[in-house]
């Protein structure tokens, strides 16, 4: 889609597109679960009823793993060209592409993620990735290794086998494309669980796999609740591996659950993000990427720059900016092109929202705008800044994944930077700053696996991304990411 179809679209209001797909997609069928359980799924932007998705537990997860292991080691997966698979992974991307809108659509009706952001962010990256991993299929090379005697010794990188894949709701179908294409690339079968809030765009996406000519086993889906979906992919024995995104909480019964099996681990988890404004910063771009990086997506990212550290000789004016800024945001119809803010995901993150919005006001921060609930429709949430927050209060410690910003002033380097690191979490971190020495010692003194400096929020399928302490586990994106699905495997041959 050009830019110019773009904005003409942009104009009017768009339609929800139908919905195709609700049952779950083992070995290439789409099929009831065992239990014939459905479960709802909600437009949080009028609390209605979408559609009842098939609810696979334990049993459909048996079949999936079964279908995955045996697409894997004797299904036409397992003797296909790498440079084969890398087409397909083209020609989903294509696929994606010529649907965008569908897809677009179907992200903001299951989420409630503005129109605008699932156009211009969510399926561009979603489908960049595809091909920048598309790309690496065929290039998986070895080593040849200089071994004492008289031997050939050479390494090669093999697929870690089955993929267990459990992804959240704030970027149903980008998590889906994190997750999928390096695995694909790599040579896996896959089993994905979508989050329970939103699975639709999930199984229209596999759907355009089948389409795409990727056999059946080789991509399953099995919609339904962590502990019983989650948890049985998470114990199955033909699994070999698990990719989680979510919640620590999540991942450290994951973790407890893997060991039977000793399966493969790799999390991308949550965050408490510094963004750290330095006084010779260009004032008005450090303002209006502090809001971007903050109320993007309803501030439900992993990587939110939720502790908006200050320096305290700009915190004033930053601030007054700052409210200007969140006051302009347009929240509503996440339809309408021109809104910049939706609903949250569901009542739950709703009302973990405003009761820290609450627990801030009880613990004396300085709420300067926002606050309250919008309409009593919808899970609406006005753009919330508190100022003066100190960190311990509550709204600074914890992972609130809402609009609710904090503000924490500061005196000088050494004391942002530790107060900067006092978290268990090391996600992300940003700096702004017109000093190139200043800002290359933030970017070595932060404990975080991404530093943006003078930008936020910049994403590409090239560049890893992951979490230093309780953030996570390994990396996804990028060359990195395909070492979470390849064994490396060590060949040793006498020469005599
Ligand atoms: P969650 O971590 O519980 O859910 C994420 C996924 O894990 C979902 O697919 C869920 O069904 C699955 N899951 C849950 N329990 C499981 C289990 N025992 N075994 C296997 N899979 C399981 O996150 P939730 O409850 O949706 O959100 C809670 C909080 O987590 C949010 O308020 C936010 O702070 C954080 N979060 C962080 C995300 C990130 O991108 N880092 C994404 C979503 C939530
Ligand atoms: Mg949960």
């Amino acid at each position: 889609m050009s830019p110019a179809t773009l904005e003409k679209a942009s104009e009017k209001v768009v339609s929800a597109p139908k919905v195709r797909r609700t049952k779950l997609l083992i070995n290439g069928e789409w099929v009831d679960s065992r239990s014939g359980k459905t479960f709802a799924t909600y437009n949080p932007a009028t609390e209605e009823k979408i559609a009842d998705v098939a609810e696979g537990d334990a049993a459909d997860i048996d079949l999936a793993a079964k279908a995955a292991r045996k697409a894997f080691e004797s299904g036409p997966w397992s003797k296909m060209d790498a440079r084969d698979r890398g087409r397909l992974l083209n020609k989903l991307a294509d696929l994606a592409e010529t649907h965008l809108e569908e897809l677009a659509g179907l992200e903001t009706l299951d989420n409630g993620k503005p129109i605008a952001d699932s156009r211009a962010a969510d399926l561009p990256l979603a489908i960049d990735c595809l091909r920048y991993y598309a790309g690496w299929a065929d290039k998986l090379v070895g080593e040849t290794v200089p071994i004492r005697g008289n031997y050939f010794c050479y390494t090669k990188r093999e697929p870690v086998g089955v993929a267990g894949q459990i992804i959240p709701w704030n970027f149903p179908l980008l998590m889906v494309a994190w997750k999928w294409a390096p695995a694909l690339a790599a040579g896996c079968t896959i089993v994905m669980k979508p989050a329970e809030q939103t699975p639709l765009s999930c199984l229209r996406f596999a759907e355009l796999a089948l389409e795409a000519g990727i056999p059946p086993g080789v991509i399953n889906v099995v919609p339904g609740y962590g502990p019983t979906a989650g948890a049985a992919l998470v114990k199955h024995p033909d699994v070999d591996k698990i990719a989680f995104t979510g919640e620590h909480r999540t991942a450290q019964i994951i973790m407890a659950d893997a060991a039977q099996t000793l399966k493969r681990l790799t999390f991308e988890l949550g965050g408490k993000s510094p963004n750290i404004i330095f006084a010779d910063c260009d004032l008005d771009a450090a303002v209006a990427g502090t809001e971007f990086g903050l109320f993007f997506n309803q501030g439900q990212c992993c990587c939110a720059g939720s502790r908006v550290f200050v320096e305290q000789s700009i915190h004033e004016k930053f601030v007054e900016k700052l409210i200007a800024r969140a006051k302009q945001r347009k929240v509503g119809n996440p339809f309408d092109p021109s809104t910049t803010q939706g609903p949250q995901v569901d009542k739950a993150q709703f009302d973990k929202i405003l009761s820290y919005i609450g627990k801030g006001n009880e613990a004396g921060a300085k709420c300067v705008t926002g606050g309250k609930r919008i309409g009593d429709k919808g899970f609406f949430i006005e753009p919330t800044v508190f100022d003066r927050v100190t960190d311990d209060m509550p709204i600074a410690t914890d992972e609130i994944f809402g609009p609710v910003m904090s503000v924490l002033p500061f005196k000088d380097f050494d004391e942002v930077v530790t107060r900067a690191n006092k978290t268990i979490f090391g996600l992300a971190a940003a700096v702004w700053t017109r000093d190139v020495g200043k800002a290359h010692r933030i970017a070595k003194s932060v404990r975080a696996g991404t530093v943006w400096v003078n930008c936020y929020d910049v994403f590409d399928a090239a560049a890893p991304f992951g979490g230093f302490k309780m953030s996570g586990i390994g990396r996804e994106l990028g060359a990195a990411a395909l070492n979470n699905y390849t064994e490396l495997k060590t060949v040793t041959m006498s020469l005599d």
